[in-house]
């Protein structure tokens, strides 16, 4: 029982939030959204575990039965991390994503796509060269697609310039699927897969996530409902809110990833937060 806890660097994992509330959709969702820091993408390894840290400790407070770390960019670095300080299930974006990518390919080129820290990480790539050769991995970062899905350049010159910028490469190398490894890029899916023409697979994280996280909930689930069971009744999931600064666009931006308005927001201040609750990291490192 609880709520499911997700996180992310900021407002793009409410991809992966809809995602979720569209496979689980009576789930309650708790998202919370590291709007005062982000972006993850460009920062080092250290840092992004430290706020990935945070981020986590702050969900667990909210009786979260499970954490999904949204952020690509935390997914690469604190993955493993998280998962040694924490008791809770926690479920990462790039497996989900590699597993996609490998049922889909047709033996060509799988290309990946993500921030900066994302591409250097490795992870996708290293995941993908367990199951295929390295010949066949093409990564590319694209530091500059996060500001222009922020700005709701989604269907613009501008936009379309960098996509060919960054993926001409991919697209000369026949690259047959793609993953987008980067919380906005689900809402670039109409351009970029413009770009690519119709032949390239797009591997959205995001719902591949939503399927894993099915999966392991369904596993927690009695096989075969009793006789006595009481049938659930068919009540929508509740989604909160929580950021931990409230931007200028944060209605606009909100409602581009998450496909609606969003409402039940609160801010929470994550150092206070610290301070207040006494959480301290009990890690292997003693950080
Ligand atoms: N959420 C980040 C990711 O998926 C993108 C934005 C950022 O750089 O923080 O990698």
């Amino acid at each position: 029982v609880g709520p499911i806890g997700v996180f992310d660097s900021g407002m793009g994992g409410l991809t992966v939030l809809r995602a979720l509330n569209r496979r689980l959709p009576r789930e309650d969702l708790v998202y919370f959204g590291d709007t005062a820091r982000v972006p993850y993408g460009t920062k080092g390894a250290r840092t992004v575990q430290a706020f990935a840290w945070q981020d986590a400790a702050f969900l667990v407070t909210q009786h979260v039965k499970m954490i999904v770390v949204a952020c690509n960019t935390a997914s690469a670095f604190a993955l493993d991390y998280l998962r040694d300080q924490f008791a809770v299930p926690i479920l990462g974006v790039i497996d989900p994503g590699v597993e996609t990518a490998l049922a889909r390919t047709r033996g060509g080129t799988v290309g990946v796509i993500g921030t900066s820290g994302t591409i250097r990480s490795g992870r996708y790539q290293d995941g993908l060269a367990r199951r295929i050769p390295r010949e066949r991995i093409l990564a590319c970062e694209c530091p500059l697609l996060v500001p222009l899905v922020e700005e709701g350049m989604l269907e613009h010159p501008v936009t379309d310039m960098v996509i060919a910028e960054y993926l001409g490469p991919m697209k000369q190398a026949r690259v047959d699927t793609l993953i987008l490894g980067c919380t906005h890029y689900p809402v670039l899916k109409a351009a970029i897969g413009r770009f690519m023409g119709p032949d390239v697979a797009l591997v959205d994280s995001a719902d591949a996530l939503a399927e894993a996280a099915a999966a392991i909930l369904a596993g927690e689930k009695p096989a075969a409902p009793t006789a006595e069971a009481v049938p659930i009744p068919e009540q929508p999931g509740k989604l909160t809110f929580f950021l931990s600064d409230i931007p200028w666009k944060f209605a606009e931006v909100g409602e581009r990833f998450l496909g609606r308005p969003i409402q039940n927001v609160t801010t929470v201040d994550l150092d206070e937060f610290e301070r207040a609750e006494g959480l301290t990291i009990n890690g292997k490192d003693g950080a």
